[in-house]
């Protein structure tokens, strides 16, 4: 297992919708174990492939009962409404209340290649929705008010050019 490099915005395969997973083998689960301890390094509670590079549909998360692994997710219904102050590994240091459904019924497959469906609440919830959002090709700036979008984009830009500075 080895730490994997998190891309960070605005990395263009962040917000390029990922593909099916066709075949679950060992590279597969080679590869989550080594998400798996990236995402605690970071510290998160929720990775998705596109984040280290990789444009495959699925991601790593942990929610308070261990690690979990899930392939080709697909969310089929969502009810309510829950705040949550989200962030993002590839979006570092930042975060927003967001107030997205509290209840979301997920399918998908896991590395033994088993059939999952989990309903979920609050906190597994919100991961599922900002993972697929992520496999989707989407970012939580995709989810702020147009103001929050603003200034966010800003603050993003002005330490691009710092870094930038710092490089030269
Ligand atoms: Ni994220």
């Amino acid at each position: 297992m080895s730490l994997l490099p998190i891309r960070v915005f605005p990395d263009p395969v962040l917000t390029t919708p990922t593909t099916e997973v066709t075949e679950i083998d060992g590279a597969l689960a080679a590869l989550c174990d080594s998400m798996i301890e990236t995402m605690y390094d970071a510290p998160g509670v929720g990775l998705a492939a596109n984040q280290i590079g990789v444009g495959q549909r699925f991601f790593v998360y942990d929610a308070g009962e261990g690690p979990r692994v899930v392939i080709n997710p697909r969310i089929v219904e969502t009810s309510g409404e829950w705040e949550y102050d989200e962030g993002c590994l590839s979006v570092p240091g930042m975060g927003w209340p967001i107030t997205r459904p509290g209840t979301v019924h997920l399918v998908g497959v896991d590395l033994e290649g088993r059939g999952l469906d989990v309903v979920a609440t609050e906190l597994e919830a919100r991961i599922f929705l900002h993972e697929t959002d992520h496999l989707d090709g989407h970012l939580l700036l995709d989810r702020l008010d147009e103001d929050e979008r603003r200034e966010a984009l800003r603050e993003l830009r002005g330490r691009r050019l710092r870094l930038g500075r710092r490089a030269d």
